[in-house]
């Protein structure tokens, strides 16, 4: 032990502490700040922890106490507070730069050292100081705007109230700070770990070192008697149905008789402090009886091969789609190409580890279990953990979250500190390492897909055929439903007449896929935009011509034979036309020198459906006694900004001033279940459903000639209502046998332009540029709007060139080469607003509009650039060098 006296934040502390205690920990579990986050393992990966010590940013996981005398520290706290924030505090959230916000506190920390330093910093100055530092939302562009206008603050070149927007003035098309974003700038957001809870027991999970074998026994008798251990459960401990059921109910939150993946969950630990449930843990014994391990779809279907759940066979859905009659078509059409493609398991990177608490409220049978985390859809997992723990009084309570991106559709840890605080009757707090988080969510699903896209002498689209088989993994999780968003979305962009498909889904002994950023999409359209490129090749015509020719048209039917009647994509063909020009100008320019840097332009588009068949939605809105709106509704948030959006429509239609619009929005008893915040569909399911409650509280007004609480109240009327939007069509799969019937009732549009630059000696990339010219109709709030264009279009690219999620393999952010300031790039965005007959104020909704289209965007710009075309995702240099050799 040492003794160390120190400065936090102005305070003097003295602390005697080990010689491994490190400044984050001393940070956040003695004096109880929580600004500085812990993303990676303490490897120096995140930056999430930056705080300043002695004038310099650090990154506080990697400082040991003891060599800390005397030292002054800041963290994110010291700074400022949501009323008196710091410069750049304001300029964080005024440039929009705080989706999610858990890498906020270190990029704030990190840019007050450098404007220390350097109060005029260039781009290449910014992106040096924070290259520490790591953002999964917003592909770094805005955060490299708010350091800049920091700079312009600190400066004395303009002020936070110059820029900021007239909270009195317009509502709609106007970024007003989002409601959550200053106290994410200082950090008094409470994520889940964030949460303090006394007395909590920390517990660690014994995971399966198996892919697929019986567990003949599990020993826990020595980890029982050890150290600060409160004991030790496994299924057998689990009074419900020990499963957790989306569509099947075919995973166990402890493993049974047998173990389908490796790390699934077999016993749990609850201990006095985390060191000691991870060593006894440890000290559990597992015996295995290993079975053999199916490692791909292929395998899982051969004849004879061992089925991974007795009840449901290997492969586990089919959908077959038809549409016209695609083969006739093909054999009569004047070109035709054909290819093969595959995608990779891919992490949704979020960069909040998997942690979550629960606890019991009260006393004895009526006791209520609480469980915080970051779930997406809190009422859907509350129903979950009733049946699953064989528990009624569930309560769900969202904490703020950093990021999910579709992961947090599936529960994972959840399920855990809810079972061990049900059996150990004390507070639970698990908080698991990344890599642990890594192994236990789920993963976007790899794909196989075999493709046949045929056009006649014109140029005109005749056909597509696919036959494409998905990966799931070991558990169902939301498979099915990520073949109906495939068989929904098929024809993308385009009018096809003539369309067949089939899709299989396979369980393996591989990670369980589950929704990710786009869920589907993204890896079909990969396949028809190649294919879309290769075919335009073939019939001699300019690829953006050639997608603008075969845009469906208002009043034509999609694949599933749904017929839209808005459909704005051919406006943004010719949007993007003079930066397509541009683009292809310079590279043209650019590849006339000699060398091996080679430029290439490349394109993809499509048109994501939001509200699916059958979707509803429900808000609550209740008039105030002092007149302001309280909305009651279970709208995540981890990061989209949905609060502004809840907000700003509220504000807009009703005229009650933005700062008396609340929102309850984060806990199962006080809320209407809205489903998840997915599938790009809040604005348009929930912004929907509160312009209806709101046009009925309005309509109760008029009725009682009233503006006010007192004036409903004395014309005895309610004060509360129901706003529920349902979209067309019946909820439920297409056709089992045609993949015939309804599709969304709305689409966003977007076509996609990737400039890059490839190394033709050592086949590396570099995206220059991608610019998207999107139609999601009104735009509520531009920033984030742009702000989900950035991110989709960052993840698109590392989709497309980088990340691959290796199990057992991929322990970091390292290993996951997940994006930095040093691959960011520049983004466009072009924005076109065709309003949208049945959207809230005529919006859509944009989350993953633009991760599905960037990475053929990308892969078409590499053989633009270079002439080789890669089939298998990610486009690795080796992959493209290996392509170069052939082609030489
Ligand atoms: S927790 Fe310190 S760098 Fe990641
Ligand atoms: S805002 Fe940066 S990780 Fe979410």
């Amino acid at each position: 032990m040492k003794k160390v006296m120190m400065k936090v934040n102005g305070r003097p502390y003295q602390f005697i502490v080990e010689p491994d205690r490190v400044l984050l920990d001393l940070l956040r579990e003695d004096l109880r700040l929580t600004g500085a986050k812990q993303s990676c393992d303490r490897k120096g990966q995140c930056g999430a922890c930056t705080v300043i010590v002695n004038g310099k940013a650090v990154r506080s996981c990697l400082q040991k106490v003891t060599n800390l005398d005397r030292a002054e520290v800041i963290t994110v706290e010291g700074l400022g507070t949501p009323d008196n924030p710091h410069l750049i505090q304001e300029a964080y959230v005024l440039s929009g730069a705080i989706q999610c916000g858990y890498c906020t506190p270190g990029m704030i920390m990190a840019t007050k050292d450098l404007l220390d330093r350097n109060p005029n910093p260039d781009a290449a100055e910014i992106k040096k100081a924070l290259e520490h530092n790591l953002c999964r939302c917003t592909g770094y562009k805005t955060i490299i705007d708010a350091v800049k206008l920091a700079g312009r603050f600190i400066r004395g070149e303009t002020s936070p109230d110059k820029v900021r927007p007239d909270p009195n003035g317009s509502k709609i098309g106007v970024s007003h700070p989002r409601p959550s974003a200053m106290i994410k700038a200082c950090g008094m957001a409470e994520f889940s770990a964030d949460i303090k809870l006394q007395d909590a027991l920390e517990v660690a999970v014994v995971r399966s070192v198996e892919h697929h074998a019986r567990i003949k026994s599990i020993d826990t008798s020595k980890a029982e008697k050890m150290p600060g251990v409160i004991g030790v459960m496994t299924a057998k401990d689990i009074k419900g149905s020990n499963r957790i059921k989306i569509i099947f109910p075919d995973q166990p939150i402890l493993a049974e008789e047998k173990v389908r993946c490796l790390g699934d969950a077999i016993a749990i630990v609850a201990a006095r402090t985390k060191k000691q449930a991870l060593s006894a843990a440890e000290a559990i014994r597992v015996d295995y009886d290993p079975l053999l391990v199916l490692k791909s779809p292929q395998e899982a279907m051969a004849a004879g091969a061992i089925q991974i759940h007795s009840e449901w066979p290997n492969l586990c859905f089919s959908q077959p789609q038809i549409k016209g009659d695609a083969e006739k078509a093909i054999a009569e059409s004047a070109a035709v190409v054909q290819a093969e493609f595959s995608t990779q398991i891919n992490h949704q990177a979020p960069l909040e580890p998997e942690a979550t608490i629960a606890y019991l409220e009260g006393e004895g049978e009526d006791a209520q279990l609480v469980v915080a985390g970051r779930s997406i859809e809190i009422h859907v997992h509350m129903a979950n953990l009733q049946e699953a723990l064989g528990y009624e009084n569930v309560r769900y309570e969202e904490a703020y979250s950093g990021g999910q991106f579709g992961q947090k559709a599936a529960m994972s840890s959840e399920a855990i500190s809810a079972a061990a605080a049900l059996h150990f009757k004390r507070p639970i707090r698990y908080i698991p390492s990344l890599t642990e988080s890594m192994v236990m969510s789920t993963k976007r699903h790899p794909f196989t897909m075999k493709v046949k896209l045929a056009a006649d002498a014109n140029g005109k689209l005749t056909a597509f055929t696919i036959d494409y088989i998905i990966d799931n993994g070991a558990y169902m999780v939301i498979g099915i439903y990520i073949i109906m968003r495939c068989m929904w979305m098929l024809s993308g962009s385009y009018g096809i007449p003539n369309v067949k498909a089939l899709a299989r889904l396979v369980y393996t002994n591989n990670p369980a896929g589950g929704a990710a950023r786009g869920a589907g999409p993204p890896q079909v359209t990969f396949a028809l935009e190649s294919a879309m490129d290769m075919l335009a090749e073939k019939v001699g015509m300019d690829p953006l011509k050639f997608r603008k020719i075969n845009s469906l048209q208002p009043g034509q039917s999609v694949s599933t034979g749904m017929v839209y009647d808005q459909w704005p994509f051919p406006e943004l063909c010719d949007a993007i036309k003079p930066t397509y020009d541009r683009a292809q100008k310079e590279a043209t320019t650019f590849n006339s020198k000699n060398g091996p840097m080679r430029r290439g332009v490349g394109l993809g588009t499509h048109a994501f459906g939001i509200g699916g068949p059958g979707d509803t939605g429900r808000v609550a809105v209740e008039l105030d006694p002092d007149n302001g709106i309280t909305i009651f509704v279970a709208v995540a948030d981890p990061g989209e900004g949905n609060d502004s959006m809840l907000t700003q429509i509220a504000s807009h239609l009703s005229g009650v001033p933005m700062k008396k619009v609340r929102l309850v929005t984060r806990d199962t008893d006080h809320t209407t279940e809205m489903g998840p915040a997915a599938a790009s569909r809040m604005t348009y399911m929930a912004g929907g459903s509160l312009v209806l409650a709101i046009e009925q509280l309005r309509k109760a007004m008029d009725e009682a000639g009233t503006k006010t609480y007192e004036g409903l109240k004395k014309a005895g009327k309610p004060t509360r209502y129901m706003g529920s939007k349902k979209a067309q069509g019946k909820e439920g799969p297409l056709d089992p046998v045609t993949g015939q019937g309804p599709s969304f009732e709305s689409r966003v549009h977007a076509i996609q332009m990737a400039e890059v630059e490839v190394n033709t000696d050592t086949g590396d990339v570099r995206v220059i540029k991608v610019t998207t010219a999107v139609d999601a109709g009104k735009v509520i709030h531009p920033q984030n709007l742009e702000g989900q264009l950035h991110g989709g279009m960052d993840q698109g690219v590392g989709f497309a060139l980088r990340e691959e999620y290796i199990h057992g393999q991929t322990k970091d952010w390292v290993t996951f080469k997940f994006p930095t300031m040093k691959t960011s790039f520049d983004m466009d965005v072009i924005v076109r607003e065709t309003p949208r007959e049945k959207g809230p104020l005529g919006a859509t909704g944009v989350g993953e509009m633009t991760m599905v289209p960037t990475a053929p965007a990308v892969i078409n710009a590499i053989y633009n650039a270079c002439g080789v075309r890669i089939y298998d995702l990610p486009a690795t240099p080796e992959k493209i060098k290996a392509a170069l050799a052939t082609k030489k």
